[in-house]
């Protein structure tokens, strides 16, 4: 309780859930600190992705946050996006200004490479929650930085839930296979938050009411948010409500108690027509391979919510 706050750069391609990490990262400066938001191309194009970054942050009331743009598109792939999930602006649902913050000059990947080499080594931690293809690119240019890195904690990828986009492979991991298996490969110290735990964070009638009950701008503008996918998951899955992937990484950081898991080996799948973008996870150790990550696949989603209702109220 007394550690100081945990310096974080979130890598992003909002996306509602996106944001509202964004926005739980924000209300909880005791526990993170934002060094800098990196767009990515993901479920909308970067120059959708680096706008609805810089709306949050203003929503957020957080103007003085630093937003890079960062890659536009996957290491060698084309870009596939998902409006068909987030909607044409990728932030549908809201009514949300358009940004009046600056975009920084400096490229995401540059920044994230000078951080790194910058801060005390082993003192950032990575929060990827698009493609991964910011990160991939600055350990590939500046091999020096991976450790240096404390710790990747990336929303992507599945086992038990398998895949979203595809039957067998989760959004952000098929978007840029290339770049997820350069960052599983590297060496750095990862925490996978995947579909087998996001699909369990479900936003109910009840946490979206409890949202909209904060009265403030910001409980609105989130109720609004996970209302929209609401609609696509709803006939999707038929759940009681849509996962609220994203956030799930800030709250395992602020209270990773709230998480369970195991350490195994996780490798990507890049080559296959059918299950291109699969996390092979080796969760039941029936190989000799070694474990390269903290897989996590369950999680308190009744104090995860209750604990993001009450940051959220700070804002
Ligand atoms: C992931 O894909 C995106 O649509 C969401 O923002 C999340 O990061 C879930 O598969
Ligand atoms: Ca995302």
């Amino acid at each position: 309780m007394s550690n100081s706050p945990r310096k974080i750069i979130i890598d992003t391609d909002p996306g509602q859930d996106d944001a509202v990490a964004i926005l739980l990262a924000f209300a909880s400066p005791e526990d993170v600190d934002v060094l800098g938001i990196t767009a990515v191309a993901g479920n909308v194009p970067l120059p959708l992705t680096s706008r609805n970054a810089r709306m949050v942050c203003e929503l957020a009331g957080r103007t003085d946050a630093k937003v890079f743009a960062g890659c536009d598109a996957p290491l060698v792939r084309r870009l596939i996006t998902a409006e068909h999930v987030h909607g044409k602006s990728g932030l549908d649902g809201p009514d949300l200004p358009e940004p009046t913050m600056p975009l920084q000059d400096q490229h995401g990947v540059d920044f994230i490479i000078d951080t790194l080499r910058e801060q005390p080594a082993g003192s950032v931690t990575l929060c990827p929650l698009g493609p991964l293809t910011n990160i991939a690119t600055a350990f590939d240019r500046a091999p020096d930085i991976i450790d240096r890195v404390q710790e990747v904690i990336l929303m992507g990828g599945a086992y038990f839930e398998v895949g979203n986009v595809t039957p067998t492979a989760e959004f952000n991991i098929y978007v840029d296979p290339e770049a997820a298996e350069i960052v599983f490969k590297s060496g750095v110290k990862i925490t996978v938050i995947p579909l087998d735990v996001t699909h369990k964070a479900l936003v109910t009638k009840a946490r979206n009411s409890a949202f909209r009950a904060l009265g403030t701008h910001v409980g609105e503008a989130v109720s609004d948010m996970t209302d929209f996918f609401e609609r696509f998951d709803r006939e999707k899955y038929g759940s009681e409500g849509a996962p609220l992937h994203d956030p799930c990484v800030i709250g395992y950081l602020i209270a990773p108690r709230l998480f369970t898991g195991r350490h195994i080996n996780v490798e990507i799948e890049t080559q296959s027509k059918l299950t291109l973008g699969m996390t092979v996870a080796d969760w039941w150790r029936v190989t000799s391979r070694e474990p390269n990550a903290l897989f996590i696949n369950d999680l308190d989603a009744d104090r995860f919510f209750t604990l993001l209702t009450e940051r959220l109220s700070r804002l």
